[in-house]
């Protein structure tokens, strides 16, 4: 059987590329890896060239290229331009599903392609059926082709907004999704109250909603609630979409917060503003399941960053196995867009499709022993270095003895989380660490939670109702024991949003085995590797950039071990 090849391309919002190779992904980066610009939003003309290196595959053979989304997503400036503000004032009074189908076509005539196209062109591809895959499609294809298990699914997609929705359901069954329900991104409980309150709180839209997710513990619900519940809720006619009651859209929805929540306390808002999104998410699950009578999920969608909401799914009594995507936001749609893209063209052509779980996303790029030591040398830094065979065992005694050590190794991951590769390693018994990290490494905010890495086989001693979570998207409540890994939880509520480390990143779980058996301890505290207001280290260059202007303790990189 031939194979076939294809490109995938997100040119919004956290824009990335990804080369599939029939249903494998062989390769995909996101843009601000490589320009260290965080959740770059354009075409990401460097990413599409890395992955084809990263993958040692021809531009030639590619068969197909999927392009995510029939109109592109950008993130809402906070300055908005006229037009903007006029669609946003004109929203209320024309927002039905047949307006935003128009709309959508429309606009997607004029889709800006020009850049692509020249990158086409320069990179042989040009001719090449582009297959432009509906956003939502994307984001559920990224879930539903990836799942754990063969059986019928129900696959939900909920963002802030992407081609004119917010949210859809779908039933997937074999190699098909079935959407049965959306809603319009002016119904979206997103955008009109997770993301709106995080801007009236003077954080970023589109970027910093788990800041106020870890702000939310620390508050109580019940002075703001109301208010969010007058914001958006269930339709009551129609059970699978949200309905937004405000009156206003997106940040025309500042006026009423100012209006409603004037004098309230920040982290009593932050409670509120999670507490009603779970209520809101569980009962819209709920309602689906009840409607299909489907129990097994496969979620994606931005708004499946909310670990917590993802907690409050996954411990629901109608829910019987649930899977969340773990690049779940618009930078995880490449992957999608190239996977649905995949399927339509079999389905076409005739040709018998395959289907793999997800296993381990190190999709990115690595870095041999030469190159990192030519940067090394570039960057000034050779002969403070050594080179170590067993780098792993001196990292984990290194962090036993409360040093805070990055780690620079293999493949980078895929999406929003470090998963050890890419990952600033500390002792996770020691509270101390958290200020050293929070003011003198990450500059992050002081209410930010961390997060462990945990063995798999010591998960059960640590986490309550444990399952495997490879992947860090999914909360979890804590044992008494895991008090010996207080660093890596939430202070507030001891919740835990873990990674439990398998086979599919051997020198990782070598570490942290190393660390256990010096300390008993079979998990380390786990911080994505970057600077506040940066994206995670890319290149060996940005790591040692990095290094250079925090007060990091040392970097592994590699094989070279290099201390302070
Ligand atoms: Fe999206």
């Amino acid at each position: 059987m031939r194979d076939i090849i294809v490109l995938g391309i997100q040119d919004g919002h956290t824009s990335g590329a990804a080369l599939v190779r029939n249903e494998q992904v062989l390769a995909a980066i996101n843009e601000e890896r490589i320009n260290n610009i965080k959740n770059y939003s354009g075409p990401p003309l460097e990413a599409i060239q890395k992955v084809f290196q990263i993958a040692k595959i021809n531009p030639l053979e590619v068969d197909i290229i999927a392009i995510t989304g029939l109109i592109r997503t950008h993130a809402p400036r906070v300055e908005r331009p006229f037009h903007v503000k006029l669609y946003e004032g004109m929203s209320p009074y024309i927002h039905s599903h047949m307006f935003c189908s128009l709309l959508v076509k429309t606009l997607h005539k004029f889709r800006k392609m020009s850049q692509l196209t020249q990158l086409f062109q320069k990179m042989d591809m040009a001719g090449r059926e582009i297959f432009f895959i509906e956003h939502h499609l994307a984001h559920a294809a990224c879930a539903y082709y990836q799942r754990p298990w063969e059986d019928k699914t129900l696959v939900l997609t909920l963002d802030g907004a992407g081609d004119c929705l917010s949210s859809t359901v779908n039933i997937g069954e074999g190699f098909q999704i079935k959407r049965i329900a959306s809603s319009t991104h002016y119904d979206s409980p997103s955008n009109n109250v997770y993301s709106e309150i995080t801007g009236y709180l003077g954080l970023k839209r589109w970027e910093h909603e788990y800041k106020v997710m870890g702000l939310a513990p620390y508050g109580k619900a019940e002075y703001c609630i109301e208010t969010m519940r007058n914001l958006v809720r269930i339709n009551p006619n129609k059970q699978l979409e949200f309905q937004n009651t405000s009156g206003a859209y997106f940040s025309q929805i500042q006026p009423i917060l100012r209006k409603k929540l004037k004098e309230q306390r920040f982290d009593n808002i932050a409670a509120a503003c999670q507490v009603y999104f779970e209520e809101l998410v569980a009962q819209w699950v709920k309602n689906c399941i009840r409607e299909t009578g489907i129990r097994k999920l496969a979620c994606a969608g931005g708004a499946f960053l909310n670990v917590k909401a993802n907690k409050v799914i996954r411990e629901m009594e109608e829910v019987d196995d649930v899977f969340f995507y773990p690049a779940p936001d618009d930078g995880g749609m490449p992957v999608g867009a190239a996977l649905e893209a995949y399927y339509r063209f079999c389905d076409r052509e005739g040709v018998v499709p395959r289907r793999s779980k997800l296993s381990d996303i190190y999709y990115g790029a690595e870095y041999d022993d030469d190159y990192i030591k030519y940067a090394l040398e570039k960057n000034g830094w050779l002969a403070k270095a050594s080179h170590i065979q067993d780098i792993e065992g001196d990292v984990a005694e290194l962090v036993s003895r409360g040093k805070i050590i990055a780690r620079f190794a293999g493949r980078d991951e895929w999406g929003p989380r470090a998963l050890g590769n890419r990952s600033i390693l500390a002792d996770p018994r020691d509270l101390r660490v958290i200020r050293k990290i929070n003011f003198a490494i990450k500059f992050r905010d002081f209410w930010m939670p961390f997060a462990p890495s945990i063995l798999e086989e010591r998960a059960a001693d640590y986490l309550l109702e444990y399952k495997p979570s490879p992947y860090m998207i999914e909360a979890f409540d804590t044992t008494d024991k895991a008090q010996e890994i207080i660093a890596g939880l939430h202070p507030m509520d001891q919740t835990a949003r873990p990674q439990t480390v398998n086979e599919w990143n051997p020198g990782y779980r070598r570490l942290i085995a190393g660390f256990q058996h010096i300390t008993g301890v079979g998990g380390v505290l786990n911080t994505s590797f970057n600077l506040h207001g940066y994206p995670i280290v890319g290149t060996p260059e940005i790591a040692l950039n990095t290094l250079n202007n925090s007060d990091l303790d040392g970097l592994a990189i590699g094989n070279w071990l290099i201390l302070k």
